[in-house]
């Protein structure tokens, strides 16, 4: 595993240099993409680059997870997340940005159509990566099983709090559900790029680099993936 420590810009550019390089040898990539704050920037950054000239128009991308019954127009609606601070700002082609559907009648056959949609794409090349604060990764909670693939979750009471502020501060408001791509399904992308940044990611930082590998703190199971980059700023390694 690679960890860069670098100033939080620095890590954008990073994440978005690592992107550009796969769409510059090979346009026809698949980019996994994450929400949550901590991939904003990279989508700025990419934003930027795409009115410089770097096309997406012929690559496709796989979000990592989804709430389970949010309204089709609900801002938080991570569907409509990418769409707003990503895919509406570069040139995806119509339907080439998928993701797990959190408003399908049978939500187990939504998630095995979600493994072999990826998997009928060719896998992911890339994948963006956020880590929650008790070393969620996608949103595979702690206790995930290690071989997990695309199913239903419940989310943990501290990720919906967490999460409160994206719904008006009001954890009540937090779906209690989710989709999620599975860590099995996590570890068979190409290449891994997490980001953290600030001072209440430390310790999951410090697990995921330091730790024993454990369902406990599901990030760690990247310590076993052979192309493995984490980003973080001076804050989030401080207990590195
Ligand atoms: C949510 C997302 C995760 C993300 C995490 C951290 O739980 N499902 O994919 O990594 O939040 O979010 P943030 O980057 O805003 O701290």
């Amino acid at each position: 595993m690679e960890v860069v420590i670098a100033p939080a810009g620095e890590l954008a550019r990073l994440a978005a240099d690592a992107v550009e390089g796969l769409l510059r040898a090979k346009p026809e990539r698949v980019l996994g993409l994450a929400t949550g704050s901590s991939p904003l920037a990279v989508y700025d950054e990419l934003a930027r680059r795409h009115q410089e000239g770097l096309s997406f128009a012929r690559a496709r991308a796989f979000m990592l997870d989804e709430y389970v019954g949010l309204a089709a127009d609900h801002p938080e609606r991570y569907r409509n997340v990418i769409e707003r601070e990503f895919a509406s700002r570069v040139d995806f082609a119509p339907g080439a940005v998928q993701g797990p559907d959190g408003l399908a009648q049978d939500l187990p056959a939504a998630c095995a159509a979600y493994e072999a949609s990826i998997a009928e794409a060719g896998g992911v090349d890339l994948q963006l990566l956020g880590i929650g604060t008790d070393g969620h990764i996608a949103f595979n909670e702690p206790g995930s099983s290690l071989a997990s693939r695309t199913r239903i979750k419940t989310l943990t009471k501290q990720t919906r709090e967490d999460n409160a502020r994206f719904f008006g501060g009001s954890v009540e408001q937090v779906p209690r559900h989710c989709l999620t791509q599975g860590l099995a399904t996590i570890m068979s992308a190409r290449h891994l790029v997490l980001l953290a940044s600030g001072r209440a990611k430390a310790e999951a930082v410090h697990q995921l680099v330091e730790g024993p590998v454990s369902a406990m703190w599901p990030a760690t199971i990247m310590q076993l993936h052979p192309h493995a980059t984490v980003l973080v700023d001076d804050a989030a390694a401080s207990r590195l």
